[in-house]
């Protein structure tokens, strides 16, 4: 049986990806993760010591561990999630971001390609390196229009210009050496498992302790919100069934600006609008993001939870595991907050 490797299987959308691949198959799943800020250990109890997963505490860039790795678990099939993700911190600080998401990528797809020209003719065909990514790669829309497959990159902020790198150095590893990887490309993420510096999870705990909620900006940016099991259905599925060396948009079809999401959040935490203030914009903020989908949808997925099913099982979940979000909320949290809300909510004004 194949074994499957997920990197950054400690953070957000990797957890939510672990649960859904135990839940729907038998393969045994190696977890990598380098657990930096974003990564909580609570989320590997998760798991409830299934014997099927096999956690390793590693950075993607470190090319010997990830090298003994492989010699250690000969994967054949890579999921490859690991990155810094929050726009913020990548404004204020792009080095990790090129370091994990760039050079850390680097590393492991050369470490996978070693091991993959080591494999058997059948086993060399049915490998797959599927490289996750976002639709921020894109750039920014205007009021109407959609982003498709062949849209040309042009990243905005440092973050989104990490993964665009990334992005094209799996594809250059396709090309040149035909490793067959994927690529997708997926709209914005809520759900279970997401750190409270992202917009929804904030928002939830945030009201949840009657605390200020920092809309930045006028609120009317807008983002395709898609529910993270969802996605992680949607790149077993490209993983599956899809053809290499392509690139698949994960579209939602469930588009929001920021103002309609802080209202979905305060009606099912049950708190008043008078909580939201008003704060300085981020500094070069894409407006809108949206997507044609239709390559993914002809491989058979679509989304199964709408906007309002998710935000309110987000908000239930957010409700009945404080310890799991408060655990975050050390001393960490404090700096990073106060560095990034403190003068932004002291200028707010009422939204
Ligand atoms: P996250 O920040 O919650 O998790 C990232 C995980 O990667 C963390 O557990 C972290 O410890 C780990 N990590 C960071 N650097 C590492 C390194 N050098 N080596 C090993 N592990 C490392 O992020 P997420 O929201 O779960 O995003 C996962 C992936 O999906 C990212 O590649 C992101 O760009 C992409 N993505 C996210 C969204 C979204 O809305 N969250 C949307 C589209 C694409
Ligand atoms: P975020 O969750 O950081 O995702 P991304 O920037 O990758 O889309 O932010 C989602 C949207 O919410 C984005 O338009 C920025 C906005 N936002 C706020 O208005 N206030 C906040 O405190 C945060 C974190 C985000």
């Amino acid at each position: 049986m194949t074994t499957v490797l997920v990197t950054g299987g400690a953070g957000f959308i990797g957890a939510n990806l672990v649960h859904h691949l135990l839940a729907h198959s038998p393969a045994p799943l190696i977890v990598v993760d380098k657990m930096t800020y974003a990564a909580n250990p609570r989320t590997l109890d998760s798991w409830n010591g299934d014997r099927r997963v096999t956690f390793v505490q590693a950075d993607i860039g470190d090319a010997n561990a990830m090298a003994e790795l492989f010699a250690a678990h000969r994967p054949g099939a890579i999921y490859n999630l690991a990155a810094e993700t929050h726009v913020d911190r990548s404004i204020d600080s792009p080095e990790p971001f090129i370091r994990t998401n760039i050079v850390g990528t680097s590393v492991l797809l050369d470490v996978a390609r070693r091991h993959w020209m080591t494999l058997e003719t059948s086993e060399r065909a049915a490998f797959r390196f599927l490289h996750i990514s976002t639709d921020e790669v894109y750039g920014s829309l205007g009021a109407s229009g959609l982003f498709s497959e062949t849209t040309s990159y042009a990243p905005n902020s440092p973050y989104s210009a990490s993964k665009a790198g990334a992005d094209h150095l799996v594809r250059a590893y396709f090309h040149t050496y035909g490793l067959p990887t994927l690529v997708t490309n997926c709209s914005n993420n809520y759900g279970p498992f997401q750190h409270p510096e992202k917009l929804i999870p904030l928002f939830i705990t945030n009201a949840l302790q009657d605390q200020p909620l920092p809309l930045y900006g006028d609120g009317l940016q807008a983002r395709d919100w898609l529910y993270v099991d969802d996605h992680a259905d949607a790149i077993s599925t490209v993983l599956d069934r899809g053809e290499r060396g392509a690139v698949y948009n994960v579209a939602a079809g469930s588009e929001r600006t920021n103002r309609a999401v802080t209202e979905a959040i305060l009606r099912d935490v049950g708190r008043p609008w008078t909580l939201v203030r008003q704060v300085e914009d981020r500094l070069a903020h894409d407006r809108r993001y949206a997507m044609d989908g239709s390559r993914l949808r002809a491989l058979g997925w679509q989304p199964q939870v709408s906007f309002d099913d998710g935000i309110a099982r987000t908000v239930d979940w957010y409700r009945t595991h404080e310890d799991w979000w408060t655990s975050l909320r050390g001393d960490d949290w404090a700096a990073y907050y106060q560095d990034q809300y403190g003068r932004r909510l002291a200028h707010s004004v009422e939204a």
